[in-house]
């Protein structure tokens, strides 16, 4: 089975081709491509969803050209129609559409989020058949990025329960938010991480609802942090190493709070591995730190440059949803879901 991935929820453009081996369950990835708008949202401290639809119009076609040599045959069309910005999906609903005409193949909507959270199963390696890893189930799933938190349990790789969710801001948005504070261009996580690594966590910063299963909040953590910018600022202290010192200690603090919920839930349900996607799961200290608090044999990250957006979850995602007798939508019935649960 062949299908392409179309990603366009916020400010990446994706598009890739997974070919699957249903028998032996093994995955080969035929194309990846990603084309990134961060340098065009950059001078405005974040994603402007009309400029991102600008920028998913120029940048599809130009990768479709890349990879369509690799796209005979295809059987399945995977688009992830939401959650995201409406004026970014809907530019990806016109290219799919177009598409799946021209191609006269089926299209199978997915959800962004279950393109996250499969992102695990890939390595990023074009052509090489891959075996579907094999996970201890009953196992948890974090998302984090830029626009979600939610803690999940899963019985299988197809029947999940949403546990909790952030009741403020995503821990991707807080990184972003902080990052800005500390006059860094976004996207701030990937700058915060990197700062992180030279400062010592010397400030005290709160942790919002630790004692509240399941549900977080990052709104407080986040107000917290702007006020030590400020009251450095106000003595003239804000230095580089006042920065470092900062993003370690903001570091820190969200590592402290997610390692918390995830050990009392594993307790909990009697979970036997955690499953951690979306972008922020492209911080390889908070693999690390996972890997040292529960073992490294019951952490699963994906790889750094499947953690982001791409189109490639979004055909593996599509996989599972094809499998678990998920059925094509009709042309005339393709619609977006800016808001889309899952
Ligand atoms: O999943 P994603 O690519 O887009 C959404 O679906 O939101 O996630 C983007 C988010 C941004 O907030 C970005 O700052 C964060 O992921 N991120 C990171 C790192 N790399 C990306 N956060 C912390 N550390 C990183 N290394
Ligand atoms: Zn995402």
């Amino acid at each position: 089975m062949k299908i392409l991935g179309i990603e366009t929820t916020c400010d990446e453009s994706g598009l890739a081709i997974l070919e699957v081996d249903s028998v032996k369950e093994r995955f080969r990835i035929l194309a990846n491509e990603v084309a990134s708008q961060y340098r065009v949202h950059q001078p405005f401290g974040g994603v402007v969803p009309i400029l991102a639809a600008r920028e998913h119009e120029k940048n599809l076609p130009i990768l479709w050209r890349k990879i369509k040599p690799l796209a005979e045959k295809l059987d399945y069309i995977a688009f992830a129609h939401g959650p995201g910005l409406a004026p970014a999906l809907l530019r990806g609903k016109n290219f799919t559409l177009k598409l799946a005409k021209r191609l006269k193949v089926k299209v199978i909507t997915v959800n962004h989020l279950a393109g996250h959270f499969y992102s695990f199963l890939l390595k990023n390696k074009l052509n090489l058949w891959q075996k579907k890893k094999e996970i201890p189930f009953p196992c948890l799933g974090l998302i984090i990025s830029g626009g979600h938190t939610i803690l999940y349990l899963f019985s299988d790789y197809y029947h999940k329960k949403k546990l909790g969710e952030t009741l403020d801001d995503a821990v991707g948005e807080a990184f972003d938010k902080v990052a800005r504070m500390l006059g860094l261009p976004y996207p701030g996580g990937p700058k915060i991480e990197k700062l992180a690594k030279k400062g010592k966590p010397l400030f005290i910063l709160p942790k919002p609802v630790l004692d509240r299963n399941y549900t977080f909040s990052f709104a407080g953590l986040k107000t917290a942090t702007l006020e030590v910018v400020q009251e450095l600022q106000a003595y003239q202290k804000l230095d580089q190493t006042a920065v470092q010192n900062l993003a370690t200690s903001f570091q820190k603090t969200v590592f402290e709070i997610l390692t918390q919920k995830l050990a009392k839930t594993m307790e909990k349900f009697q979970t036997k591995a955690i499953i951690v996607g979306g972008g922020v799961s492209a911080n390889r200290t908070f693999k690390k730190w996972l890997e040292n608090y529960f073992g490294k044999e019951k952490v699963y990250f994906p790889e750094k440059n499947l953690a982001t957006d791409n189109g490639l979850n979004i055909a593996l995602a599509g996989y599972f949803k094809i499998t678990a007798g998920g059925k094509p939508t009709p042309l005339t019935k393709l619609d977006i879901h800016p808001r889309l649960p899952w």
